[in-house]
């Protein structure tokens, strides 16, 4: 097992404050061609309202099989998930229908999600109508709203998904995701597909919405350097597995953990020397159908020793709300 609770206050983690997500030890093996590919291990993670909880990590390291299992579109091999106490994946009938509406996701590629023939007012009105039943004038009227809140005019509301940018897209899919109240959002690579200056705009509209709504976020990325700028805690996932948990502050300078080090240098150098080569991490990530005993990250790391050979790093407690998995930490 890696680790027991690590919530935001370290090791007071849930005692105080009433957790909005639980997730405790989940994993996820999907059976490949007779084989078993573990994508999640055992994670355990707790988020408050209005929190913001990164998760970085390089491809296919389980990024989105986790959010899929939080959003309650997949499910977990083994563990438990609860939203404010209700374990929701065991819901069934009219109970998981009218939750869903608990938990909203932002995605990469916002035309997507969109119909080609669907006016913006028509999708955005779509929520507050389905669950709540709100006449199309007073929906629309509403939608008209959120889109000045997201920073679009009201006029959008006539235009079709085509007429719009990937950024103002992106805005519509936010306003979309809040227009019914979510005590939780997912954002899964939200602002990957967007132009760099762009992807700051968006990442600063998300950090002020979830502010002012008192929303519980995870947001995952591929930019160490964003996702910090804009989560109270990151995590750092590796094969499936938590490997640092840490308020975002300790990012840069003080993560403890050879895997976490790895991947920012592969990026902070080269924001700080533009003509600096890019670093990558030495080796691919072992296939998840392959697994080892002991450290997962021992085959890639240049501190390991024998010891990490033979035991599984359970994610240790240093303080201060920082969580490390190595067992030569
Ligand atoms: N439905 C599935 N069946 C089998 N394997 C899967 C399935 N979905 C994901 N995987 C595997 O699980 C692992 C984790 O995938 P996942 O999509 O969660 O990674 P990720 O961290 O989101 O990657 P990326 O950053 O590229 O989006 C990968 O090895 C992937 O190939
Ligand atoms: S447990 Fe060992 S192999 Fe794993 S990250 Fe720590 S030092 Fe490296
Ligand atoms: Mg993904």
């Amino acid at each position: 097992m890696q680790g027991t609770e690590c919530g935001r206050k370290g090791s007071d983690a849930g005692q105080g404050e009433e957790a909005l997500l639980r997730v405790e030890h989940v994993s996820k093996v999907f059976p490949v061609k007779k084989r078993r590919l573990t994508a999640v291990d055992d994670v355990n993670l707790i988020l408050s309202r209005g929190e913001v909880l990164g998760i970085v990590g390089e491809s296919g390291c389980g990024k989105s099989t986790l959010a899929k299992i939080i959003a309650g579109s997949l499910k977990a091999t083994s563990g438990r998930v609860t939203l404010n106490g209700v374990e929701y994946p065991k819901l069934k009938g009219a109970a998981a229908r009218n939750h869903r509406r608990n938990i909203q996701m932002v995605f990469q590629d916002p035309l997507s999600s969109f119909s080609p023939r669907m006016k913006i007012g028509t999708y955005l009105s779509e929520p507050r109508r389905n669950y709540d039943r709100l006449p199309r004038t007073e929906a629309w009227r509403e939608a008209g709203a959120l889109l000045e809140q997201v920073g679009l005019p009201a006029s959008f509301l006539n235009r079709f998904p085509h007429e719009l940018s990937g950024g103002q897209l992106q805005r519509v899919a936010i306003a979309r995701a809040i227009a019914i109240d979510p005590p939780l959002l997912i954002c899964d690579e939200a602002t990957g597909a967007l132009d760099v200056s762009i992807q700051d705009q968006v990442a600063a509209l998300l950090v002020r919405l979830i502010k002012e709504r008192n929303i519980g976020c995870i947001f995952i990325g591929h930019d160490p350097a964003l996702v910090r700028s804009i989560s109270d805690r990151v995590a750092v996932m590796y094969l499936g597995r938590v490997m640092e948990l840490m308020p975002s502050r300790l990012l840069e300078q003080e993560h403890c953990h050879p895997y976490t080090k790895a991947l920012l240098d592969s990026i902070f150098d080269v924001y700080c020397d533009q003509s600096a080569e890019i670093r990558l991490l030495e080796g691919e990530p072992p296939s998840p159908l392959r697994l080892q005993s002991g450290c997962a990250f021992a085959p890639r790391c240049q501190r390991c020793t024998e010891r990490c050979r033979r035991t599984v790093p359970e994610l240790k407690d240093i303080g201060g709300g920082h969580f490390v998995a190595c067992v030569e930490t």
